[in-house]
């Protein structure tokens, strides 16, 4: 049996707000099935009023698939590991004002790794006082909406994915790269993908992984791939969110790309959970 849940739509393109649920309780398995069937079509859905732990939020996850450590270690949850801090809060307690400019560049968690995300969650703690938003654009409906011909072209190419290596890694990032505690090789993933439940096409590159795609020069794969991000980034693909205190957000690693807006006053407090979840 599957319990739909309530739904309201925050966005024109995408987000989701699903209503009447406590996530800090566990969910029976109806309601848990109602979720995961929404989740399937709506690929950026929102619980608000929510206060969990990591521990919760860990478990939450649990639900869908395997949480996974995030790669870089200074953010790891203490007391759980598959939880990290998404914070401009320094260990000292200063503010980190850099923090507003990171991961501001679209981009999907993770395609420079050899196993893709299914989803990932966040789960804002203390917010600024305005903007400060995470922005999603939705990849199947950029990919239904690209002509013909360059559906034909994406259809035979297969993408190379690195840590930061794509046009809109290098413009953000240069040569800080952060501390990790793996090296990554060059992975390769099809220009587009299916969605494992829906079926839908999405268009499976982002500018900031993907750097080129075999046996394309860079000269070409290039102006390419910002051609590609341009077109997915159109205002009628993206929901901008708002994010309130106890929002826990979950958003389709594949269906979609995000980034921060990077429009907050530098010297506000921004602190969120987040787990990166894995099929199992
Ligand atoms: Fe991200």
């Amino acid at each position: 049996m599957t319990r739909a849940p309530q739904l309201r739509p925050l966005g024109a393109a995408l987000g989701t707000e699903v209503l009447g649920i406590d996530l800090a309780k566990p969910l029976d398995a109806d309601t848990f099935a109602g979720i995961a069937a929404v989740f399937a079509e709506h690929p950026v859905l929102v619980f608000r009023d929510q206060s969990l732990g990591a521990p919760e939020l860990a478990a939450f996850g649990r639900r869908f698939g395997t949480p996974r450590p995030h790669a870089l270690t200074k953010y790891r949850h203490i007391d759980c590991p598959e939880v990290s801090w998404l914070t401009n809060v320094e260990e000292t307690g200063q503010i980190d004002w850099y923090g507003v400019k990171r991961a501001t560049a679209w981009h999907t968690d993770s395609t420079f790794e050899d196993a893709l995300p299914l989803l990932a969650m966040l789960h804002a703690k203390e917010v600024p006082s305005e903007k400060g938003g995470t922005m999603f654009a939705d990849m199947r409906a950029a990919w239904d909406a690209l002509p013909d011909a360059r559906k034909q072209l994406l259809s035979g190419l297969t993408g190379l994915h690195g840590r930061t290596s794509g046009p809109a890694g290098e413009r953000l990032y240069g040569d800080d790269k952060g501390a990790t505690d793996k090296k990554y090789e060059e992975v390769k993933w099809p220009a587009v993908t299916r969605h494992p439940v829906s079926g839908r096409s999405i268009l499976f590159v982002n500018p900031m992984h993907t750097h080129g795609f075999v046996g394309m020069k860079r000269e070409e794969a290039w102006p390419l791939i910002d051609e590609l991000a341009a077109h997915a980034t159109q205002e009628r693909f993206v929901y901008y969110h708002r994010w309130r205190v106890g929002d826990v957000l979950i958003w389709d690693e594949r269906a979609t790309m995000h980034r921060g807006a990077g429009d907050y006053r530098p010297d506000e407090r921004r602190i969120m959970l987040r787990t990166i979840v894995y099929p199992n």
